[in-house]
């Protein structure tokens, strides 16, 4: 795996679930209406914890645990702005998002988060923030984001305002 990065994506470590949790979060809190969140890693990489905490930025009521849909592929929650909450786990092969539904959540006025996004491929909205997770023991997480698009490239420039004080 290769340390060199392109210009703009953040690559760093989560040394715990916490801190995933607060990643998730911040973003949350800047995420902005019509924003498409790609989350890839394998399984129990902490693609979900993350979405916890983003359900929390973004205002979901704090007794609403935000876990992954059991009987369907989407949870909706309303915080600040509505919350989608995709899980494309139990697809077996790559689908069309239109056949799944998911335009009308890409392209309304909320706020959608895809775990296992790659199975999705090119039905992918072209522009969305992509978040990487890598396991690398048991609480140590590498997570790498990369931008697609001008909107995200400002989401991400935020997110790394606020976290590390980068301007
Ligand atoms: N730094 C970390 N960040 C996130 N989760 C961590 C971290 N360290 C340990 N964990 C643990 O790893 C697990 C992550 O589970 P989670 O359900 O979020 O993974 P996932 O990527 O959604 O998996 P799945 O593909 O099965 O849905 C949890 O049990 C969590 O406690
Ligand atoms: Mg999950």
């Amino acid at each position: 795996m290769s340390p060199a990065l392109e210009p703009g994506a953040l690559d760093f470590f989560s040394h715990s679930e916490e801190q995933t949790r607060r990643l998730g979060k911040k973003l949350g809190k800047l995420a902005q209406a019509g924003q498409v969140i790609a989350l890839l890693g394998d399984l129990g990489a902490g693609k979900t914890r993350l979405a916890q905490g983003f359900g929390v930025g973004l205002g979901v009521s704090a007794d609403e645990v935000i876990n992954s849909p059991t009987f369907t592929l989407i949870n909706e929650y309303q915080g600040r702005l509505p919350f989608y909450h995709v899980d494309l786990y139990r697809l077996s092969e790559a689908v069309e998002a239109e056949t799944l539904g998911l335009d009308d959540y890409f392209y309304g006025d909320g706020v959608t988060l895809i775990e296992w996004a790659n199975r999705l491929g090119d039905s992918l909205p072209p522009e969305h923030l992509e978040i990487e997770l890598h396991h690398l023991d048991e609480t140590k997480r590498r997570i790498v984001i990369r931008a697609f698009g001008a909107e995200y490239i400002e989401l991400l420039e935020r997110f790394k305002k606020a976290t590390f004080g980068i301007q």
